[in-house]
C-alpha cells in the first residue's frame, strides 16, 4: 500500500520517479504525484488521480528538469483519492515538500495546535500535519539560532517525528536546500540505494534495479540525511550510526514483462523455476533432511518444540493450512494456524515451547507484523518465512527463511504460494528428520521434491484447456471450490484466486462440508470445482461429486492423469501429474490459478492490479 520513491544526483530525478512509482505500481494505489527541485530552489508538484499514466500525461505537458525529487502512489485511508489529496503535501509557505506512508494516529491534536498556530491544511488527510510541523519547527529553530546548517533540518525532522503517534516512511525536501533529502522510517519500509554520485530512496528495492545493486535497508527510528555523495544515519537512541551496505537480489530482467500480458501469466509458468530457486541448497541427501541456514536455534532447541504456531493472512493462510497438514503427518509436531489479525488480539495459553513462524511474502503485513510481535514481547522465538529481504518482518524475527521465489509483481500471489508451500514441506522433513521420521523416508522425500519442478511443469501444460473452461463459465457469478485434506486448503485458495481477480462470489469448502449447508446454492448457474486426484479420500469426495451433480450443478473436476473414472461425471475435466499426497497442493493449485486467470482476462478485469487490493497491506 502506498509506494515512496525519491532521487539525488545528477540524473534528470523525474525519470527515475516514472519509472520507479510504476515497479511500485503493484503494491495498490489510486492517486500518484511527484515533486521535483532544481539547483535554483524551483519547486514544482504535478499530481493526478487514477494510474500512473495520468501523471505521466501531465508530465508530458509539464517536463520537470529539477535532479532532486520525491514521489509517491497513495492507497487511500484519510479522505478520498483526489489530486488535494494525492502526495506530495507542502509545508509552511511552500518551503518542504513531503511524501509519507503509514498512518499518523494523532493527526487532528496536530492538526487543530497547527491551525491555531496559523497554518492552512489544503488536503483531508493526516500526512499534511507532517509537512506543516516539520515547517514549524524549522522556524522555531531559525528563531532560537542553535542549529544551523543541515543540521537545522535534520533537527526539525527529528522534533516532528517525536510528535507523531503512528507509523511512517517519510522523505521530506527543503526549498532552500536543494542538496540535501532526509528520510525517515517508523514501521513503514524504506530503502535507500547508493550510486556513484547519486542516491535513490524506495519503499522497496525494485525501482532500484538496473540503477545500482547497494542498498541499505532503513530500521525503524533511524533518520537518514542524503546527500548526492554521502548518506549519514542516525538512530533515535543511539545517535550516529553505521549503515549497513547490503546487494540487492533484484534484477531489472525480473521485472521485465517479457512476452507476457500480464505479470500474473509470467509468475505462474515461473513456477517451476521459482521453486527450484526455493530449494536450492536446502536439501541435504547424506543426511536425508533440509537444512536452513538462518533460523538462528540449534537442533537442540528445536527438538524441544512441542507445538508449532503458524500465523498469517490471505493466501499465506492458506499456505499456513497445508503446512500444517505436512508438518504433523511428517513430523508429529502439533500445528496450529492462526489468521495473524486475529492473534493479535487474542491470548491464548502458548507455553516456552512452542515457536512462531510468521508467513508472509511481503514481510510487511501490518496484522502479521503486530501478530510476530506480540508472540515475541511475549519471548516466543518468531521466525519468519518471508519473501522480500530486508522487509520488517525478515528483519524483527528472530531468524527465518527466504522464498528466495523473486519478486511477485502481480497482487495475486501465485508463484510466492507455491514456494511458501514448498518451505514448510522442507521444514516438515527437517522437524520429521529431527524426531522419528526414517532416514530411508526421508531420502524419498527429497527424491519427491528435486522432481516437483518438473511436475508442476507438466500441470502448464493444462493452460489452452483451462482457458477453453474458461470461456465457458466465465459469466457465472458463483463457483464453489471443493476438495478435502490436501486438497482443502487448495480450494480455498482457488476460491480465493478467482473472487480477487475476476470479483466472481466464490467459496471454498472441504467437500464433506456440502451438506452442512451450501448445497443449497447449488444450481446449473453455480459451477463446482472439484479437486480430487487419486488419494485415500478419493472414493468419498467422487460421493460429493454426485451429490452435486444430482442437484444440476455443473462440476469441474481437477485430476490426476489416467483418471477415467470422474470424466464420465463431471462437466470438465483437467488433468495433473500423479504425485504424492503432500506434493498434490502444488500441481492441483495450478490449473486453479490458470483458471482465475483467464477469467479475469475475459471478463475484462485489470488482472495485475485488482480494484481495492494492495499488494502489501500495511494498515490494519
Ligand atoms: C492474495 C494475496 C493476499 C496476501 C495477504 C498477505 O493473492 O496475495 O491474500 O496473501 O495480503 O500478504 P503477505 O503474504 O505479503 O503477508
Amino acid at each position: 500500500m502506498c509506494g515512496i520513491v525519491g532521487y539525488i544526483g545528477q540524473r534528470t530525478a523525474v525519470d527515475f520517479l516514472l519509472e520507479g512509482l510504476r515497479r511500485l505500481e503493484y503494491r495498490g494505489y489510486d492517486s500518484a504525484g511527484l515533486v521535483t527541485l532544481d539547483e535554483n530552489g524551483r519547486m514544482d508538484v504535478v499530481k493526478a488521480t487514477g494510474r500512473i499514466d495520468a501523471l505521466a500525461e501531465k508530465l508530458e505537458e509539464t517536463p520537470l528538469r529539477g535532479s532532486v525529487g520525491i514521489g509517491h502512489t497513495r492507497w487511500a485511508t484519510h479522505g478520498p483519492p483526489t489530486v488535494e489529496n494525492a502526495h506530495p503535501h507542502l509545508g509552511g509557505e511552500n518551503v518542504l515538500a513531503i511524501v509519507h506512508n503509514g498512518v499518523v494516529e494523532n493527526y487532528q491534536s496536530l492538526k487543530d495546535q497547527l491551525i491555531d498556530h496559523g497554518y492552512h491544511f489544503r488536503s483531508a488527510t493526516d500526512s499534511e500535519v507532517i509537512a506543516h510541523l516539520i515547517d514549524f519547527h524549522l522556524q522555531q529553530l531559525g528563531e532560537q539560532g542553535d542549529a544551523t546548517g543541515d543540521q537545522r533540518y535534520v533537527t526539525a525532522v527529528e522534533e516532528s517525528l517525536s510528535q507523531l503517534r503512528g507509523t511512517y516512511g517519510l522523505v521530506v525536501l527543503f526549498r532552500d536546500r536543494p542538496q540535501i533529502m532526509i528520510a525517515a522510517r517508523l514501521g513503514s519500509p524504506l530503502v535507500v540505494g547508493i550510486g556513484s554520485g547519486e542516491h535513490f530512496v524506495a519503499s522497496d528495492g525494485s525501482p532500484l534495479a538496473g540503477y545500482t545493486d547497494k542498498i541499505v535497508y532503513l530500521a525503524d527510528h533511524q533518520v537518514a540525511l542524503i546527500r548526492a555523495d554521502s548518506l549519514k544515519v542516525t538512530h533515535r537512541d543511539e545517535g550516529h550510526v553505521k549503515h549497513r551496505v547490503e546487494k540487492l537480489q533484484i534484477h531489472a530482467s525480473n521485472l521485465d514483462l517479457e512476452d507476457y500480458p500480464h505479470y500474473m501469466l509470467k509468475e505462474i509458468f515461473e513456477q517451476p523455476n521459482s521453486l527450484r530457486d526455493t530449494m536450492r541448497g536446502r536439501l541435504c541427501e547424506d543426511n536425508a533432511t533440509a537444512v536452513f541456514g538462518g533460523l538462528n536455534l540449534t537442533a537442540q532447541q528445536l527438538r524441544q518444540v512441542n507445538r508449532i504456531l503458524l500465523t498469517a493472512c490471505g493466501t499465506s493462510w492458506h499456505a499456513g493450512l497445508v503446512g500444517e497438514y505436512v508438518i504433523e503427518e511428517m513430523s508429529r509436531v502439533p500445528v496450529e494456524v492462526e489468521y495473524a489479525s486475529e492473534l493479535r488480539y487474542r491470548n491464548p495459553p502458548v507455553d516456552h515451547k512452542t515457536i512462531l513462524f510468521a508467513i508472509t511474502q511481503s514481510g510487511e503485513t501490518a496484522d502479521t507484523l503486530a501478530a510476530l510481535r506480540e508472540m515475541k514481547r511475549k519471548g516466543h522465538p518468531t521466525l519468519a518465512i518471508c519473501n522480500v529481504v530486508g522487509s520488517t518482518i525478515a528483519q524483527e524475527a528472530d531468524g527465518g527463511i527466504y522464498l528466495h521465489a523473486g519478486p511477485e509483481v502481480g497482487v495475486a500471489s501465485t508463484k510466492a504460494y507455491t514456494s511458501q508451500l514448498l518451505v514448510l514441506t522442507m521444514l516438515a522433513l527437517y522437524f520429521g528428520r529431527l524426531r522419528h521420521l526414517s532416514y530411508e523416508a526421508g531420502r524419498r522425500i527429497i527424491r519427491a521434491l528435486q522432481e516437483l519442478p518438473d511436475r508442476v511443469a507438466e500441470s502448464l501444460n493444462c493452460n489452452d484447456e483451462v482457458r477453453r473452461i474458461a470461456s465457458k463459465y466465465c459469466h457465472e457469478n458463483n463457483f464453489l471450490y471443493l476438495g478435502r485434506q490436501y486438497n482443502f486448503p487448495t480450494a480455498l485458495e482457488g476460491a480465493l484466486k478467482l473472487k480477487e481477480i475476476s470479483y466472481i462470489h466464490a467459496e471454498g469448502y472441504p467437500a464433506a462440508e456440502m451438506k452442512h449447508g451450501p448445497i443449497a446454492l447449488v444450481d446449473e448457474h453455480t459451477p463446482s470445482v472439484f479437486i480430487m486426484p487419486r488419494d485415500f479420500v478419493y472414493d468419498k469426495v467422487m460421493a460429493n461429486l454426485e451429490e452435486i451433480k444430482a442437484r444440476g450443478g455443473p462440476v469441474i473436476a481437477i485430476v490426476g492423469e489416467g483418471d477415467t473414472r470422474v470424466a464420465e461425471l463431471a462437466d470438465d475435466v483437467i488433468y495433473v501429474p500423479n504425485v504424492e499426497p503432500f506434493l498434490q497442493p502444488f500441481v492441483t493449485i495450478v490449473p486453479l490459478q490458470l483458471l482465475s486467470y483467464h477469467v479475469a482476462v475475459m471478463r475484462g478485469c485489470d488482472v495485475d492490479k485488482p480494484r481495492n487490493l494492495a499488494k502489501s497491506v500495511t494498515v490494519e
